[in-house]
Order: C-alpha cells, then sequence, then structure tokens
C-alpha cells in the first residue's frame, strides 16, 4: 500500500488523532513530559517492556518509548487479542480496575486488555504482545510519513 502523510501540527500535547494506513487505525499520540517520565515505572509488570519479540516493532523503536521521538508515538491500533480497537485512556493515574499499577494507555473494550502510553500490553492479559508499529519516518518536524 502507499505511504500515508500525516501533519502533525495540529496534534496538541496529551492528545491522539486516528489515521488510517492499510485500511488499518494509525494512532498518533503527542505525549506530554509526564506521559514519557511515566513510562519506566511500569517495566516490571510488562509483558514484554523492552519489545524484544519479533514481528511487533521495528528496530528503530526498540526503546523504552518504542518511537523515533519521545513526543510522538505512533502505532497501529488493533488489539494482539483479537483484533478489536483499544480506547484511549489518557492521565488517569492509575484507576480502571489495574490499580497503581496503571498510570493510563489504552484499555481494549473486548476483553479488557490494558496497554501503556507505548503500546505496551501488561502481563497475563488476554492480548499477548505489544501494539505494532509501523514502518514510518518524519519528513520534517510537522510531518510523518507511515510506510
Ligand atoms: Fe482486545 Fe480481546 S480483542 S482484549
Amino acid at each position: 500500500g502507499a505511504p500515508v502523510e500525516i501533519a502533525l501540527g495540529g496534534i496538541a500535547p496529551g492528545t491522539m488523532i486516528t489515521a488510517e494506513w492499510q485500511g488499518k487505525p494509525v494512532w498518533v499520540i503527542h505525549r506530554t513530559q509526564a506521559m514519557i517520565d511515566g513510562l519506566t515505572k511500569n517495566d516490571s509488570h510488562l509483558a514484554d517492556p523492552k519489545s524484544e519479540r519479533p514481528d511487533y516493532t521495528p528496530d528503530f523503536a526498540k526503546n523504552e518509548g518504542r518511537s523515533r521521538k519521545p513526543e510522538w508515538f505512533i502505532c497501529v491500533g488493533i488489539c494482539t487479542h483479537l483484533g478489536c480497537s483499544p480506547s484511549p485512556r489518557f492521565a488517569i493515574g492509575g484507576a480502571e480496575g489495574m490499580g497503581s499499577d496503571w498510570e493510563g494507555g489504552f484499555l481494549c473494550p473486548c476483553h479488557g486488555s490494558h496497554f501503556d502510553l507505548a503500546g505496551r500490553v501488561f502481563k497475563n492479559q488476554p492480548a499477548p504482545d505489544n501494539l505494532l508499529i509501523p514502518p514510518y519516518y518524519f519528513v520534517d518536524d510537522n510531518t510523518v510519513m507511515v510506510g
């Protein structure tokens, strides 16, 4: 499929948009500094904190934020369990049935899988793997090309 160009200028910190690439939803989340700083807090509770499993994380995203730039998180918004689309739950500060372990991220409505703000799944969730990171690159500071 053709690459998809996404403008970043209108995405305020702490918000996201959904684009489409190859018929799939692609999320672009503008992480705040607080969101970035919180990423390390729950590593011990994640199924694959360093994204070492094959297939879901390209080499360029094998880092704490699973991204090329810490402030921009881009992933395919399809649950790795049975393919529902999780919903954003940002900045909740621990709630939603995850006690104090969950700083917010994404919650799948179908069977309750929780993901962090880098799309990493928590342990013992229905979803086995982290959310997929698509190929992408930054054309300039305000434009990303997915695909
Ligand atoms: Fe997401 Fe089952 S499809 S938890």
